[in-house]
């Protein structure tokens, strides 16, 4: 093996010179933030799991317009909960009343109940394959056979998500060339599909070596990683990468709208804790008066991607007036040392620093 901490079965799959990956951010992606990361030699993602098709075509071609670095583009292979189809306007209305006083007070619109229309995964995942993309990472399952076996004749790196080693070995047996293994600690939602989110919360590093003990493709470590020593310590659990969201959401090129990264930025962030109630679905975000409202006992919330859908009525107007208490703040858990003035100086840093101590 080279003596040199970047060359590793990740950094030569994927053709980048450094195996640290952008992670997705899902609506909080830009083009500017995955391309700048790109261009330095990492991997930078775009989460397009809320994207209709056409949407995820444009938003390729101009990623590819900023960069000629490899870039992966990612989807969610589980698109809704159990009982989406099912919920009607009384179950709306019920979940709308620990929202709506906020909203007046805020002076927005009151959420109006509409009929579940699902984007389908296959259909974004036609967009992504027709792309031709250099890289494609999913959460929340394992894609049909078909479409990976395309992929896999695309000759597009294909990586999964896992939250246990369960997971891992099922993404292994699909015949995805990389693991991302995505500890507790990690911003965003739990990507969890064999068991519930509850039963998965396994942290990064109990969670990488195991991984790495039970599979035998490249692991790529998430969860908590925001410097160099982060870099570090994943490496010496057997990682082969590191994949990072919080703190490339405090970068400006990131798609987080300016409350939500100074939130981060300003030290708040000294407590995350794990909500359904932004989502429908078990996600870490810094702790605020609506994370704690949300996770009252007896607070009705909608199946997965309904309680999404209807808490955007409260996102907007607390956006507007900059309530950071009022909004979904998404971080993980070492949120406070995320930093990130550019995007660029922050990636030297973190080569700098893991050359420093894993270089041999
Ligand atoms: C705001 C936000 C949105 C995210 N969206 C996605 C997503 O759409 N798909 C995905 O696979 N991971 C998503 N993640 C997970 C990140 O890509 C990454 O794995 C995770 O943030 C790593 O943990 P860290 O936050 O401690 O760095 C998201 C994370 C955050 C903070």
């Amino acid at each position: 093996m080279s003596g040199l901490w970047n060359q590793t079965r990740v950094s030569s799959l994927l053709g980048i010179e450094y195996p640290i990956i952008q992670g997705p951010l899902g609506g909080f992606s830009s083009q500017r933030l995955a391309a700048g990361v790109s261009n330095f030699g990492g991997l930078g993602s775009f989460g397009a799991h809320a994207m209709e098709p056409e949407a995820i075509t444009d938003v390729i071609a101009e990623i590819r317009s900023l960069t000629s670095k490899p870039f992966a583009m990612n989807l969610w292979v589980s698109r809704e909960d159990e009982g989406a189809w099912t919920s009607g306007e009384a179950e709306f209305q019920r979940a709308a009343s620990a929202i709506v006083p906020h909203i007046e007070r805020l002076g927005g619109d009151a959420p109006v109940f509409t009929l579940y229309k699902p984007i389908r995964f296959e259909d974004q995942m036609r967009a992504v394959l027709d792309a031709k993309v250099p890289a494609f990472s999913f959460i929340f399952g394992i894609p049909p056979r078909e479409m990976l076996d395309e992929a896999r004749r695309q000759k597009i790196v294909i990586m999964g998500t896992a939250t246990t080693v369960d997971e891992a070995i099922a993404q292994e047996q699909a015949g995805v060339d990389v693991v991302i293994a995505s500890g507790f600690e990690a911003g965003g939602h739990r990507g969890s599909f064999l068991r519930s989110s509850e039963d998965s919360l396994t942290g990064t590093i109990s969670l990488v070596p195991q991984t790495v003990d039970a599979i035998s493709i490249p692991v790529v470590a998430a969860g908590g990683i925001a410097d160099a020593r982060g870099i570090a310590a994943a490496f010496a659990l057997g990682a082969e990468g590191v994949q990072m969201g919080t703190v490339f959401l405090t970068c400006e090129e990131s798609g987080a709208h300016p409350v939500h990264r100074e939130a981060i930025r300003s030290g708040r962030a000294a407590r995350t804790g794990l909500t359904r109630g932004f989502t429908g679905r078990l996600a870490r975000g810094i702790q605020n008066d609506l994370m704690q409202q949300m996770n009252r006992p007896g607070t009705e919330i909608l199946p997965y991607p309904l309680q999404r859908s209807l808490m955007r009525n409260l996102a907007i107007p607390a956006q507007k007036a900059g309530n950071a208490e009022l909004l979904a703040l998404w971080a993980g858990q070492s949120a406070n040392l995320a930093r990130c003035s550019d995007v660029h100086e922050l990636l030297q840093a973190l080569v700098d620093g893991a050359a420093v101590r894993l270089n041999r």
